[in-house]
Formats: C-alpha cells, structure tokens, sequence
C-alpha cells in the first residue's frame, strides 16, 4: 500500500506517510519537556507513525499563550535532545512546531504590559488576567520576532529535530497577520495580501538561513479561518503558492482560529462538561457555565472534512501537501494518497490509540476507535498532559506518572 511506501520532505526521508499532527501534550517540566513527554513521542513513534510532532514550542518567553507552556532556549537543550534520541531510538523522525501566540495569550509574565499583535484591539481570552487589551507591534519587534523564530529553528535542529513546522494557522501571531479580521494595519505589513504576508515571508526567509538549505520546514496553513470576516480559500491558495516560492518544503493543510471558532478545526462534540470540570478558576466555571453554550459553537463532525478545500491547494501547488483533519481508517489514509496528497497527519486518532499505524500495517484493525468527543481538549489541562478520555488505561497510566512525578522531572 501507498501509505507505506517511503516518503521525502526536503532532505529529509520518512519511513511511510503518516505524520502524528501535533495535540498540545500539557507534559512540561519549568517550561521544557518532561520524562512524560519524552515517553509521549516515544510510544507514538514505536506505534509507527514516520514523524512525531512535539506541539506548540513558543519562539520566545513572550510567545507563550500561557505561561506553563515550553519556550525554546538554550537551558533546554539538553531535554530536547533526550526526546529526540528516544523518538530516533524507536525508527521515527520528529519534528517540533514553532509557534508565538501574538493577541491571543493569558499569560501573565509577558514582559511589555499587553499583549502585541499586528493590530490594537481586544483578547477576551485573556479579558479574566488582567490582558484583555491588545497593542500593535511596531518594525523593531516584527524584525526581532523573525529572528526569534530563527534562534528557535537553529536551537531544535541542534537539538536533533528533523524538521521544524511554523505554525500559520489557528489565530497565532502568523495567521493573525493573514487573516484580514485581525490584521488592520494601515503600514506596509497590512492591507493586501501581499501586506500581510510580508511577516510570515520574513520569518520563513530568517528561518532558512537559520538551518540551511536541506532541513526541512513546514508550515501549519489554514484553508480558511471558520468565521465570517476570515481568511477564506482563495486567499489561502495564493498563501500556499507564497510559500512554495519562498522555500516552504511542506505544507500541513488545517483551519480554524482558536479565539473566534475553537471547534472549527477539530469539529465533533463539544466537551463543555469536562472544560468546566478542569478549570481552576472558580470565575472562568462560571463563565463557561453561562456562556459556554454560546461561545463555543459545535461544527458536524465528518470524515476528511478539510479534503474539499484542501483539493484547491493540491491544484495549486507541486510542493508536498499534508492532508489533516478527519483522517482516520486505513481507506482514508489510501484516499489521501489517490487524491494526490503525499502525507497525511492525524491527532485525535493517535491520542486514541498510539499503535494505530503498526496495527493497520499489520492487518490487525482498518478503522480507528477514536469517537471526536474532543475530551482530549481539557484532558490536557489536566496533571500528567494529554489522554483519551474513553481509555481507562491511559488514564491509569498517566495517574502512575503522575504519581511517580515524571511529568515535572526534566529528562536531562
Ligand atoms: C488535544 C488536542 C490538542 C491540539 N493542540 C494543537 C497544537 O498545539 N497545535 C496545532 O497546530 N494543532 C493542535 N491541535 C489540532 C490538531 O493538530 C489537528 O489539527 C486536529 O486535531 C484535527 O486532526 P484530527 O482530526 O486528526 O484530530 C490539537 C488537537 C487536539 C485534539
């Protein structure tokens, strides 16, 4: 079968085509890996996906959206390195998503007062910690965050990374800059298309003289943003052809924007109960509790939901496309591949059940358990990070881990 065949991303060759989407794994230690997180990708890279993807690395201190979150510097290094060893140990590649929050942030140890994205505005996400209003970023900080997401890239490809995946996608600062609802600047870094590229442009050049021509860089898109207002596909295409021009060597195809339409990118149940149940703040229960129902709108669950607009980027481009979103049994995996996609990434199905991918090479299952109840969602709010709900197995693991403290001991 196709999806077992080998695949390539810039120099880079993986062993099938099946790519773990990164889930936020909740599993740091001081704001670096932990044992678990190591022990995370390891077991999806031993159930035989061909490259794992550590989710959400902040570029900066500042580009946490919250402040547990890891952050690259050269302090971690060390732990980073005891991941990817564990990852390469077991036959995968690993790759490690590079991301900054910009407006959409509640971490309160940002080192200006408010939050800065490309626009002044308002961040409800952050309304409950004091940081409800945005500043517009000035040149002298656009510059500097290129070079971060530089350092950043630099740093995980010593760190013994494969790959890194820029984060374009999802409300971040960078899809904050696309999305002609976020992005209102009047300067040459708004407006047109062409405007609101230049920032992703400019991070992706820095990137490449970073780590070199042959290391591969991918990029999380959205095909569209999920709201009225939003990116929509076509200027989505024009971005994938921006991309490919400027050196992108992969494109994963996603959508959504955290802040306007949470469910957009994932679509199924909506976990309300159990976000409730995680939440600390006595506060924010009572606001998920009376606006929840509201705020978070449920989107109909299907199969390759993101396939139709995702066809448009395939016309488009000759670069490798990631087909994510819905992607579950064995026939859809083959499917992708008849449809001209080179990979396919898949979250909810391997936070499922990490051996999916063994199991179907071997014959043993052609559909996955996993049910999109989007439990996993406040799962990963929990001590110990990310489990399917649904597996009492899981759950009992990670309350061993807990309890042994493996999800706040740094691997090295
Ligand atoms: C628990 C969880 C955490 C997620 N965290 C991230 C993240 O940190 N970065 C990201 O780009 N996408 C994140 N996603 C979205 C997934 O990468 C993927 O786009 C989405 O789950 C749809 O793919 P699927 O249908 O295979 O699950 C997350 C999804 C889940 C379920």
């Amino acid at each position: 079968m196709r999806i077992f065949q080998e695949g390539k991303i810039g120099g880079l060759a993986l062993r099938n085509r099946v790519i773990k989407a990164a889930t936020y794994e909740g599993m740091c230690a001081e704001r670096g890996p932990s044992r678990s997180l190591v022990r995370h990708h390891a077991e999806l890279a031993a159930g035989g996906v061909a490259m794992t993807t550590v989710a959400y690395g902040a570029v900066s201190a500042d580009g946490r959206t919250f402040a547990e979150q890891m952050y690259l510097r050269e302090e971690i290094v060390p732990s980073l390195r005891a991941l990817t060893d564990a990852v390469h140990a077991e036959g995968a590649a690993v790759s490690i998503q590079l991301g900054h929050c910009g407006a959409f942030t509640k971490n309160r140890e940002l080192s200006t007062s408010r939050p800065r994205g490309p626009s002044r505005g308002w961040n409800p996400y952050g309304a409950m910690v004091g940081l409800a209003r945005v500043d517009a970023m000035d040149e002298a900080e656009l510059e500097r965050t290129a070079a971060e997401f530089a350092a950043a890239a630099g740093l995980a490809r010593r760190a013994g990374f494969d790959a890194v995946e820029l984060h374009l996608g999802h409300g971040y600062l960078l899809s904050q800059f696309l999305s002609p609802a976020t992005n209102r600047r009047t300067d040459r870094w708004g407006g047109s298309l062409e405007n609101r590229l230049r920032l992703p442009r400019l991070v992706i050049a820095r990137v490449r003289d970073a780590v070199g021509d042959g290391f591969p860089v991918l990029a999380k898109t959205n095909l569209c943003d999920g709201f009225r207002g939003g990116l929509e596909i076509d200027e989505a295409v024009e971005i994938a052809r921006a991309l490919e021009a400027g050196g992108v060597d992969a494109l994963v195809l996603s959508a959504g924007f955290v802040s306007r339409s949470p469910l957009f990118l994932l679509r199924g149940g909506r976990p309300l109960r159990r976000m409730i149940g995680v939440e600390p703040s006595v506060l924010q229960k009572l606001l998920l509790v009376a606006f929840g129902p509201f705020a978070v709108r449920r989107y109909r669950f299907e199969d390759m939901f993101l396939l139709p607009l995702a066809r448009r980027v395939r016309d488009a481009v000759t670069m490798p496309l990631v087909l994510l979103g819905g992607v579950s049994s064995l026939a859809h995996l083959e499917r992708a591949m008849d449809e001209g996609f080179d990979f396919v990434a898949m979250g909810r199905p391997l936070l499922f059940d990490p051996q999916l991918i063994a199991r179907y090479r071997r014959g043993e299952a052609a559909t996955s358990g996993c049910v999109v109840c989007n439990e996993c969602i406040a799962e990963m709010d929990r001590p110990g990070g990310v489990a399917c709900a649904r597996v009492p197995a899981q759950l009992e693991a990670r309350a061993r881990e807990v309890r042994a403290g493996l999800h706040l001991q740094r691997p090295a």
